[in-house]
């Protein structure tokens, strides 16, 4: 999928740059992020959405050049902790121009924010409203989070748009409404529209229609109720990514037309001005910018053929968390015989690390080998973890012509030094 391309030679290029030439240079395990790509994704987010802000969810992938490239894009940036806000800061990101979410916002997060003043915090529970309450001056501007009730059909541990799951305050029970409620009640507090997200790898825009519906039905009550009208609606984030061939991409211009027309429409019904939409894609920005590249460690013919490489569960959960798939692509030979099915684990001292299971692979695949797995660029880098006491890979980033470092690989120094004990 997305920014990569495969050569005459049977190469495959990442940004023009040829993954085996960049393993050659930076080593593997490596993630390399094509900046070109994500940059494109953001220009066609906010040509299909004019009017609209368009913030960059950055769990899904942040380090300073992409906290650089998306301020430059003139994105905003959705942030969920003070790290994370660490790293807009670093750069320059302007405050204004952040967003911070969580269900669990600590003292630390909040102070954080507060003091870079960013521009909105969605809140998710009445005790934070308070906390943040006691803790803002100058009115901190602020969105509810809403949980509409709808099912996005996805992946349980990514589906938020349901009243029973943490985040939010469900809409049917009136627990929004009595949030509204009670940040209006705040006089450090200053009340400027609600949010929701649905999910994530979400494909039917006929979901996010009709949680703009409720969600704006919920605005025209807080009109009726307290003579305010909110000037502000978030729709989230969420929008799918083909992972394997065939796999459809998310319909965006359909979700801009058909999700403005159900705010359009609803707001007329109610007699209300249509609110700013903001939305806040992740994944869709930089999920196939990426690629990961991995060398052979050994190859075992057992039950069945596994191609063990050098990094795994530690560089990619996702096949365990979320049953995530991937296609897998040896670089870098000609392969000399056909291709067979094998399945490709890590390192790691669990069965369930597998990175790509019974994926088509040349039946000469050996030890040494480099192996490509692309679509790699959201929640790759952002969930990796030091299980094993495994360094964290390198991110490269290449951007037309140039390559840069952007994040180094994680050395056993680095992994000793946090040990004090
Ligand atoms: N907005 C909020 C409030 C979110 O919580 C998220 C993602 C997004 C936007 C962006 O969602 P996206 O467009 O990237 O789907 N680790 C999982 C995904 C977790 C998503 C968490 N929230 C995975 O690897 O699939």
């Amino acid at each position: 999928p997305g920014g990569t391309t495969v050569d005459e030679r049977g190469e495959l290029l990442v940004g023009g740059h040829r993954v085996t030439e960049l393993a050659g240079r930076f080593g593997t395990p490596l993630q390399i992020v094509d900046l070109a790509d994500v940059r494109r994704r953001c220009r066609a987010y906010r040509a299909a959405l004019p009017g609209a802000e368009v913030a960059y969810a950055s769990k899904a992938f942040l380090c300073r050049a992409v906290a650089r490239l998306v301020d430059a894009e003139g994105l905003s940036l959705d942030v969920c902790s003070a790290g994370e806000l660490a790293v807009a800061r670093s750069v320059g990101f302007p405050g204004w121009r952040v967003l911070l979410h969580g269900n669990a916002k600590t003292p630390e997060d909040l102070k954080a924010a507060l003091a870079h003043r960013v521009g909105r915090i969605v809140v998710d529970s009445l005790d934070e409203v308070d906390h943040v309450a006691a803790l803002a001056r100058d009115r901190q501007r602020v969105l509810v989070r809403v949980t509409p009730g709808v099912d996005g059909g996805t992946h349980a541990a990514v589906t938020t748009g349901v009243e029973d799951q943490k985040f939010g305050f469900p809409l049917s029970t009136g627990a929004a409404a009595a949030a509204v409620r009670h940040v209006l009640r705040q006089p450090s507090l200053r009340l400027v529209g609600l949010h929701t997200h649905l999910g994530s790898q979400l494909r039917r825009v006929a979901d996010f229609e009709l949680a703009a519906r409720r969600l704006v039905a919920l605005l025209a009550a807080v009109r009726d109720e307290h003579g305010l009208e909110l000037p502000e609606l978030n729709l989230g984030g969420g929008h799918a990514v083909p992972q394997l061939p065939g796999e459809d991409d998310f319909d965006l211009a359909g979700f801009a037309h058909r999700v403005r027309a159900a705010v359009h429409d609803e707001c007329a019904r109610h007699r209300l001005r249509p609110p700013r939409l903001t939305v806040e894609p992740g994944r869709a920005l930089v999920a196939s910018a990426g690629v990961t590249v991995y060398r052979v460690v050994a190859v075992k013919h057992a039950v069945r053929t596994f191609v063990a490489v050098d990094g795994g569960m530690s560089d990619n959960p996702r096949p365990a968390l979320y049953g995530a798939r991937y296609l897998v692509r040896m670089v870098g030979r000609p392969p000399a015989a056909p291709l067979r099915t094998a399945t490709v684990v890590g390192r790691h001292c669990e069965a369930g690390d597998v990175i790509a299971r019974d994926v088509p692979l040349p039946a000469d695949v050996r030890a040494g080998d480099v192996l490509a797995v692309p679509g790699t660029g959201a929640y790759h880098h952002s969930l990796a973890s030091n299980y094993n006491l495994v360094g964290r890979p390198p991110v490269v980033g290449v951007d037309n012509g140039a390559v840069q470092l952007l994040v180094r690989r994680e050395t056993e120094e680095d992994l000793l030094r946090r040990d004090v004990g």
